[in-house]
């Protein structure tokens, strides 16, 4: 079977980010001029993904509304013979199909993916990505773990990264037999372990195939770390039931839900970009040279 539907929990508060996310979500934030949630959904697209859900909160309307379509706004361009800024705002509109379903109190991460049960057939697998993390690789993530879930017979799959030890207690950390080159059976996951009490440093950025199995799960597990349903909880009880999979994906990861990642995907993506490149890299070896 096809994976053709993701879901994307952007329900968050962003605390880190205000006083910007008092009144703009998080995801609508851009790098450059592209809001990082274009990022995240580009990246399912361009794995086949065909229909999103968006795990929504109040305040949060104007991430189903960039993909509409704004025709006021695609006729002023034509007229004003902004044909190349019309392509472009065009095709945000008809990227993808596009669902919503409110999570009305922000219980977790576990809690936002539960919201997304109704959309999910019997037996059928779907992606999540977390609307705030940005990976780039020429190969999407999603497509990487989509293609780990056909190997394993459409098992359960997340995206992992190996992470410095002294990290270890800002991610979800799993364990597991190596089955084959970058891949695990996984054994568990344990949600931000000390470094000493971590039994790995690979760590769960926010990618993930999941079974719709995991629904009967997420309903069933009680309140975890921080009062909240965890999503590893669930995930971890997944594993003892029945197959899933860690799969040390290829592409440079950005936390853009954290003033440094995003401050590190701005720099990065300056320098990768034509019209900006050569402005950002001497912009940057002045100002170290000041430093
Ligand atoms: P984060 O904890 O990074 O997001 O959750 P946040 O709560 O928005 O940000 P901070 O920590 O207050 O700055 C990771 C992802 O899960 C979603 C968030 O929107 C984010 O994309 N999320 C988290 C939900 O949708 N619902 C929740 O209850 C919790």
């Amino acid at each position: 079977m096809e994976i053709t539907k993701a879901i994307i929990p952007v329900a968050g508060k962003g605390t880190r980010f205000l006083p910007a996310t008092k009144e703009t979500p998080k995801e609508m934030l851009p790098i450059l001029n592209i809001p990082m949630i274009q990022y995240v959904v580009e990246e399912a697209v361009d794995s086949g993904i065909k229909e999103i859900i968006f795990v929504t909160s109040s305040g949060k309307e104007s991430i189903e509304n960039y993909f509409d379509i704004n025709k006021e706004l695609e006729v002023f361009l034509k007229n004003v013979g902004k044909e190349e800024l019309y392509k472009q705002i065009n095709k945000i509109g008809l990227l993808v199909s596009v669902q919503t379903v409110r999570q009305k109190e922000q219980l977790g991460l576990g809690h936002a993916v539960l919201m997304g049960k109704s959309f999910i057939n019997k037996g059928e697998s779907f992606a999540v990505l977390l609307g705030d993390d940005i990976i780039i690789n020429s190969n999407p993530v999603t497509k990487q773990l989509v293609e780990v879930s056909k190997k394993y017979n459409n098992s359960s799959v997340i995206g992992v990264m190996n992470v410095p030890k002294e990290k270890t207690s800002k991610y979800g950390i799993v364990a597991g037999k190596e089955v084959a080159d970058k891949t695990l059976h996984m054994e568990k996951m344990v949600e931000k372990p000390k470094p000493e009490d971590a039994p790995t440093t690979l760590a769960t950025p926010g990618r993930y195939i999941l079974n719709q199995e995991i629904f009967a799960i997420l309903e069933e597990i009680p309140r975890g770390a921080g009062g909240e349903y965890q999503l590893t909880d669930a995930i971890n009880l997944l594993a003892q039931r029945g197959e899933v999979y860690a799969y040390e994906f290829e592409g440079k990861r950005y936390d853009t839900g954290s003033l440094e990642g995003y401050l590190s995907a701005t720099i990065d993506f300056a320098l990768e970009r034509e019209d900006l490149k050569d402005f950002a890299k001497e912009y940057i070896i002045n100002k170290a040279k000041e430093l």
